[in-house]
């Protein structure tokens, strides 16, 4: 087999653009250098730090279950022995993004693509696209949940069937991915936690999400999620909140999304910090540092 490349955006005549691979490679482990594995070490600590009464407990207790920890980067198949028992879910390793079609049959298969990379010293608080850390310590937890599991794979099911039906219902899709999996938040008996994976590997906007008074926190509404731009280089300018992941399971799982693109063709989309008259709002944005236009 060839030796996994590492891929990253790269500049074109179009400026800088993410490159999509597909194939799924054996992690490299013997290939980590010790920068790589203090990388993770140094993200890992800092993240546990800060998530003690942010992450949700269902992040917290399956992140340790499944045995990761500081000591080094974890190795895929030990990991999946965890998972495996757990939910029927594996890891699979891959060089970089995905195209769509390719990420929603693994999702769908219950494999769950994580970049075998991580990010460079010099990358330690921000990269553009995600690396292992990301993936791994950010996704990969809560896939231990089975309610989560069962929703992550039956998102997978519906990106497939979505891909169908045009280039609009998978716009309205990937809003609900990006407001969930990457960037949702849950109430608790102990108050307001995260859960979204774009949230919990990054210690600004874990912090930001929770204590700042500059975004909207909305009640989670699926067709309201699925009308909302979002922003891909800021923090996020509104979190939806969900009660529990079986209320997530229940409005998403369930309905036939077909009436809902159908219902959605056409109508216009939500900019992302704006709060509407049915929203159920915890929070009104005060908008601080909001910048004005770059809504995807
Ligand atoms: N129920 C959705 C459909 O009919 C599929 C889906 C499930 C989408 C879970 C997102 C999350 O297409
Ligand atoms: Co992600």
């Amino acid at each position: 087999m060839e030796a996994p490349r590492r891929v990253e955006h790269q500049m074109t005549d179009k400026g800088y653009v993410p490159v999509y691979t597909t194939t799924v490679v054996e992690q490299p482990w013997d290939q980590y250098t010790a920068d790589d594995h203090r990388t993770w070490s140094i993200l890992f600590q800092r993240q546990q730090e800060i998530l003690k009464g942010r992450a949700c407990r269902e992040f917290l207790e399956n992140q340790s279950a499944m045995g990761m920890s500081d000591a080094r980067i974890p190795k895929f198949e030990e990991l999946n022995q965890h998972l495996i028992k757990a939910t029927g879910w594996r890891l699979v390793a891959v060089e970089g993004l995905l195209p769509e079609l390719t990420f929603f049959q693994h999702l769908m298969n219950r494999e769950f693509p994580v970049t075998w990379w991580i990010r460079r010293p010099d990358q330690i608080d921000y990269i553009a696209e995600p690396d292992l850390f990301h993936d791994l310590f950010g996704h990969v937890p809560l896939l231990m949940n089975p309610v989560f599991a069962n929703y992550m794979q039956a998102y997978g099911a519906g990106g497939v069937r979505a891909s169908t039906f045009g280039n609009e219902p998978l716009a309205n899709l990937t809003r609900l991915y990006w407001y969930t999996v990457e960037f949702g938040l849950i109430r608790s008996e102990e108050g307001l936690r995260i859960y979204g994976a774009g949230i919990l590997s990054s210690k600004g906007e874990s912090i930001h999400s929770l204590e700042s008074a500059a975004p909207n926190r909305i009640g989670f509404d699926v067709e309201r999620v699925m009308r909302t731009r979002y922003r891909i280089d800021t923090f996020q300018k509104t979190y939806f909140v969900i009660d529990s992941f079986e209320q997530l399971f229940r409005a998403t799982v369930d309905p036939d999304f077909g009436p809902i693109y159908y219902h959605l063709k056409g109508a216009d989309s939500v900019p992302a910090g704006a709060v509407l008259d049915t929203d159920q709002v915890d929070q009104r944005g005060s908008g601080e540092g909001w910048l004005t236009d770059g809504d995807v």
